[in-house]
C-alpha cells in the first residue's frame, strides 16, 4: 500500500509539472502563408474556406494563427518575387491558391510544405507524382471533377447542340489541361469540338467573338484570367445568342447556363483541415491529394430565359436554379 501511495504522489507530482508542457504544445504557434494569384469570386471563396478548416482544427488569428495573405493580382512576375519572400520568411506551411502559385513555390522551396488549394491537374501540372503518394513537399486538395457529366447534361439541356467551344489561357497549365481533357469527353459522346488559347485578358473579346460565331456553345472550366474577366466573355456570347456552360458556380451566377459544380470554399476548407496532418509531423509527399465531392447541377433561370431557352422537364427535376440578385 505505500509503494502505491508513493507511487501515486509521484504520479500527481508529474501531472502537475509536466501540464504546462501539455498545454503550451496545444497553443502552439502557426504561422501560414496565403497565396493567391489573382482576385475573382472563386478564389476569394476557397481563401475563406482556408481560414475557417484552419479554425476548424484550433488555429485563429489574434490567438495563435498568424498569416501572410499575399495576392499576386494575375502578374507572373510578382508572384516569383512574392514566392522568393514568403520562402525566406520560412512559415510553417504555405497554402498555394492555383496552379501558378503552386508552380511558383514549387520553384521556391522543396522543404516548406505547400498545401494546394484548388489545383485542377496536379499530376499533369507535374506538382505531384502520384494522387496517392505526391512525393515532394506538396500536397492538398484538387477541384478537379468528372468533365463527361458536363456534356451528359449538355445533351439533356440542348439536345440540338452538335459543336462545342472551348477557351483557355495559353498561360495556365491548369486550363489547357482540363480544356483538352473537355474536349475529349465532349467528342467521346459524339460532338465536334473547336479550342482556341488566350495569351491574356485583352484577347478575350476577340477570341470570344471568333470563336462564339462558329459554335453553338462553349464550354469554360476553372480558368482564372476567364474567371476574372468572365463579364466581357459574357457579352460576347449573348451578343451571339451562344449559351456557356462552366463547372464554375460563380460564373453561372454571373450569367453562364449552367453546369455541374463544386463548391469553391470547401476546396479551401478541406486543405484548412488536412493541415492538421502536416501539424503532426507527417511529411506532405505521403499525404493523398484530396478531391471535393457532391457536385451540384446549377442552372441560371434568368440566363435560359434570356436565350430563349426551352429546358426539358428532366433537367428542371434535378437541377437548382440558383437565386440571382
Ligand atoms: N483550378 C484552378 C487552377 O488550377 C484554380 C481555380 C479554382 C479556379 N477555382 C477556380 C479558376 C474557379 C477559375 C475559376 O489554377
Amino acid at each position: 500500500m505505500k509503494q502505491f501511495i508513493k507511487g501515486f504522489i509521484a504520479f500527481v507530482f508529474a501531472l502537475v509539472t509536466l501540464s504546462p508542457l501539455v498545454t503550451s504544445a496545444q497553443e502552439d504557434e502557426l504561422n501560414v502563408a496565403i497565396v493567391q494569384l489573382v482576385s475573382h469570386p472563386s478564389l476569394d471563396d476557397i481563401n475563406a474556406g482556408i481560414i475557417e478548416g484552419l479554425a476548424e482544427i484550433g488555429y485563429e488569428e489574434g490567438n495563435n494563427l498568424t498569416i501572410n495573405q499575399q495576392n499576386s493580382e494575375g502578374d507572373m512576375n510578382l508572384l516569383n518575387t512574392i514566392a522568393n519572400q514568403v520562402v525566406s520568411e520560412d512559415p510553417d506551411v504555405i497554402f498555394a491558391i492555383t496552379t501558378p502559385v503552386a508552380q511558383a513555390f514549387q520553384n521556391a522551396t522543396d522543404e516548406i510544405p505547400i498545401m494546394m488549394a484548388g489545383i485542377t491537374d496536379p499530376v499533369g501540372a507535374m506538382l505531384v507524382e502520384s494522387i496517392e503518394a505526391p512525393g515532394a513537399n506538396i500536397t492538398g486538395v484538387s477541384d478537379a471533377m468528372s468533365l463527361d457529366v458536363q456534356f451528359e447534361l449538355l445533351q439533356e439541356m440542348l439536345p440540338e447542340v452538335s459543336k462545342v467551344g472551348f477557351m483557355y489561357s495559353t498561360n495556365e497549365d491548369n486550363s489547357q489541361l482540363e480544356v483538352e481533357a473537355a474536349a475529349a469527353a465532349a467528342e467521346e459522346l459524339g460532338y465536334e469540338t473547336q479550342i482556341e488559347g488566350l495569351s491574356s485578358a485583352l484577347d478575350m473579346q476577340m477570341v470570344g467573338q471568333n470563336l462564339a460565331s462558329q459554335v453553338d456553345v462553349i464550354f469554360i472550366g476553372a480558368d482564372n484570367t476567364i474567371a476574372s474577366s468572365f463579364a466581357t466573355l459574357l457579352d460576347v456570347t449573348d451578343s451571339e445568342n451562344i449559351p456557356v456552360i462552366t463547372t464554375i458556380s460563380d460564373m453561372i451566377e454571373q450569367g453562364a447556363l449552367g453546369g455541374v459544380a463544386i463548391n469553391q470554399k470547401q476546396i479551401g476548407y478541406q486543405a484548412g483541415l488536412m493541415t492538421q496532418e502536416i501539424i503532426d509531423g507527417t511529411n506532405p509527399g505521403e499525404i493523398p491529394v484530396q478531391f471535393v465531392e457532391n457536385p451540384d447541377t446549377l442552372i441560371n433561370p434568368e440566363t435560359v430565359e434570356r436565350l430563349g431557352i426551352e429546358l426539358p422537364e428532366s433537367v428542371k427535376e434535378k437541377a437548382t436554379m440558383i437565386e440571382v440578385e
